[in-house]
Parts: C-alpha cells; sequence; structure tokens
C-alpha cells in the first residue's frame, strides 16, 4: 500500500465513524516534544469530535476536533509520527512508515464488530459499576443500603472512580513477582484506601498489602473497624504522623490525597527514600512557597494575593515533578478530576526509571527556583539524592 492510499484509507475510516481508539507514535524527530499522541470520538453537544490527546514527556493536553476538520490534522499527524495503532469497528490495523514513507500495513479483520462509545463523561466506563452494590461504599456512606449511588454522594463517586482508573493505569509498573506493598499517606476517611483495596485485591486478585496513616485516631479507628466487618485482611489503619513513619524498609505504591501542604512533601519523600515503583499524589493547600516567592519580574501578577496563591500552588507541583523527574522517576501532572468536582484536581503521577537527570535538567531546575527564591521542602528532604 502506498503512502496517500493509507492515509486516505485511514481518513475515510474515521469520517465514517468507525474509530474506536487509535495510537500514534514513533516521533519523526527526537525534538518533537509530543511523544505520543492518542485518538478516541467522542460527542461534544450532539457533535461528533474526534478527541486527540497529546502526550508531553510529562504533562497531556487534549484538543477536540469536529469531525469535518480532522481529515487536516491527521495530515499533520503523519507528517510528525511513523505508527499508528488504530482500532475500527471491524478491523485493528498496525502502520509503520520507514523514514522516507514506505508503509508496512497489517490488519486483523474483527470477529464481530465493535461499538463505539460517545460518552465524554466516562458514565458508562466506570471501573466501579454505578448500579452495582459496593459492601466498601455502602459501609462508607456513599451508597445507600441497596447500592444506589447517594444523590449528595456522587462527586465523592466520581473521585473514587477516577482514581480507581489511575490505579489500574499503574498496574503494569508494580511488581509481578512478590506481595505489593502500598501506603497511602494522610488516608484520613479512607475512601481511596478501600477502593484501592477493592479493586486491587478483590477484584484483580492481586497478593497486597495496604496500610492507611492518619493523625486522627478516631476516623483510623472507625476505619479500622470497617476493614474487620468486611473481612479485609490485608487492610491496616494506623494512627501516625508521615514524617515518623520508619516502619518500612520498602514500598512499591505510595498514595496521597489532599495530604495538607508539606504532608504530601514529606510523603513524596519517603516514597523515593523506599524506592516506590509507583507514585500517586494529589497535593492539597501549598502554603510554603507563598511565603517565599519573590520575583521582581513577576510583580504584576504575585500583587494580587490570590493570583499569589494560585501561583504558589502551580509552581510548588511544577517543583515537585521535577524533583522526582531528577531521582529516577518519570512524573507527570495529570488532570485528577474536572475542576467543577474540586479544585484540588493536579495528580503527580510517578513511575520509576532509574534514569539519571541530565545536567540541563539540573540547570533549568535550579534557575527556576532561583527566579521564584523558592527553598523547597522536598529538595531539603531528598538532597542526598540529588
Ligand atoms: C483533606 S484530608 C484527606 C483524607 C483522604 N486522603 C481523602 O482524600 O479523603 C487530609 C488528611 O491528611 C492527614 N494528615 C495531614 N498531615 C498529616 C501527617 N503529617 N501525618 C499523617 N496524616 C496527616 C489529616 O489528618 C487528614 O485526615
Amino acid at each position: 500500500m502506498e503512502f496517500q492510499e493509507m492515509k486516505e484509507y485511514m481518513i475515510e475510516q474515521i469520517l465514517n465513524k468507525q474509530l474506536i481508539a487509535a495510537t500514534i507514535s514513533q516521533p519523526r524527530a527526537k525534538s518533537n516534544e509530543v511523544k505520543r499522541v492518542k485518538l478516541k470520538p467522542l460527542e461534544i453537544k450532539n457533535i461528533y469530535h474526534i478527541q486527540i490527546e497529546f502526550q508531553y514527556e510529562r504533562i497531556l493536553k487534549h484538543e477536540n476536533i469536529p469531525l469535518k476538520d480532522f481529515a487536516e490534522s491527521l495530515e499533520n499527524l503523519f507528517d510528525q509520527f511513523r505508527q499508528m495503532h488504530a482500532d475500527f469497528t471491524t478491523e485493528k490495523v498496525q502502520v509503520q512508515l520507514s523514514k522516507k514513507n514506505k508503509v508496512m500495513w497489517k490488519s486483523e479483520k474483527m470477529e464481530s464488530a465493535k461499538i463505539v462509545n460517545l460518552s465524554h463523561n466516562r458514565k458508562k466506563n466506570y471501573l466501579l459499576d454505578e448500579d452495582t452494590a459496593y459492601p466498601f461504599l455502602i459501609r462508607l456512606g456513599v451508597q445507600t443500603a441497596e447500592g444506589k449511588v447517594k444523590k449528595q454522594k456522587h462527586d465523592k463517586f466520581k473521585q473514587i472512580n477516577r482514581f480507581v482508573e489511575f490505579i489500574d493505569d499503574a498496574l503494569a509498573h508494580l511488581p509481578k513477582d512478590k506481595p505489593v506493598r502500598i501506603l497511602d499517606f494522610g488516608s484520613g476517611k479512607s475512601y481511596l484506601t478501600f477502593a484501592l483495596y477493592h479493586y486491587l485485591k478483590i477484584e484483580k486478585g492481586l497478593d497486597i498489602r495496604v496500610t492507611g496513616l492518619d493523625l486522627k485516631k478516631e476516623v483510623i479507628e472507625e476505619c479500622a473497624q470497617i476493614a474487620d466487618d468486611l473481612g479485609y485482611d490485608q487492610l491496616e489503619f494506623l494512627v501516625g504522623d508521615i514524617n515518623d513513619y520508619n516502619d518500612e524498609s520498602a514500598v512499591d505504591m505510595v498514595v496521597t490525597l489532599h495530604a495538607c501542604d508539606v504532608a504530601t512533601d514529606m510523603a513524596l519523600a519517603r516514597a523515593v527514600k523506599w524506592g516506590a515503583s509507583v507514585i500517586l499524589s494529589v497535593p492539597c493547600c501549598q502554603h510554603e512557597l507563598n511565603t517565599q516567592l519573590n520575583a521582581l519580574g513577576l510583580d504584576i501578577m504575585l500583587k494580587h494575593g490570590l493570583i499569589k496563591e494560585r501561583f504558589a500552588a502551580l509552581a510548588t507541583d511544577s517543583i515537585r515533578a521535577e524533583i522526582l523527574n531528577m531521582v529516577g522517576y518519570e512524573a507527570q501532572l495529570v488532570e485528577f478530576i474536572d475542576l467543577e468536582n474540586t479544585p484540588k484536581n493536579i495528580l503527580i503521577r510517578a513511575y520509576k526509571t532509574g534514569k539519571k537527570p541530565t545536567s540541563e535538567q539540573f540547570e533549568s531546575y535550579k534557575q527556576f527556583k532561583q527566579m521564584l527564591n523558592a527553598e523547597p521542602f522536598l529538595e531539603n528532604e531528598l538532597r542526598e539524592y540529588l
């Protein structure tokens, strides 16, 4: 098949609304900041769109293109990338292009046609089903005794589901040859700790041991009681301070959700010291940098208290991600949940790679820090690794 013919075939399939999902990879130029692109169809206000997800080294960006304009976007993508895997309703296609656009083509017909899911709000894709009764959700008051999600708990249910999606994505990074040790720092009422346990242990049948740690004695006792009642024998809850928690020599996954201020940094530092393969952390309020910020060139922004606070929070998370990148992780800042669900919506997702940082990375980190007058707590905690 010729290059032009292949492009026309792909465009025709997509314009005929046959696309289920596609991944486009192998940038032609090493310098291309976008490393991979994912495509999926979705309906926005009854209009068929193709969503393009651009995966940069550390961030994801999305663009929704009306179908009628999509052909041009796909042409551009083929100018930049050399590989495409596409699932259409009736066939799977793999395309590999040589530097000179010679096409290697593989196609496999499906036995039965797949159905295109155009849902934008993920409702139909929830990993925890809205119409199934989950004992832990009933005990935590998210579902009624009959297993219906309570009206006022819909946001919580959505948040739990989103978190389970991230857990599911992280599965490939967890060890397979030994029990998986997981810690949830600042677990509070522990919605996510229970969800994580339910998903990995009960639905996926993994050999895991999970600990939820929090300062609040009463809350922890209640969670421990629920775990006991549900027979969750590999889930324990401990009262304690993240900073004093030294009971482990190795942990595979560390989770924090809205652990206040530098409690998030303490948890990240612990995770790095244990060599955790997976870190999932949604930070909460950040006060540290807000008090340090002093950047002459940013005066017209920082003189507004509200902007300063938001800027400090964003800069703190960028610094956290960069430090993780410099100590052997691939860290991304991704959207945890829609802004209307909670404003605390940035998730730091880091997978251990062991990769050594470059001197340019150190240099740009140093410059950023100096520009802001920042003295990050996390850097201090991880000084020996940097
Ligand atoms: C906003 S709550 C979030 C709770 C839970 N992760 C959730 O998302 O539902 C933050 C929790 O972090 C706990 N916390 C804050 N600092 C801590 C520390 N140094 N050690 C242990 N827990 C801490 C608080 O007690 C509180 O329960």
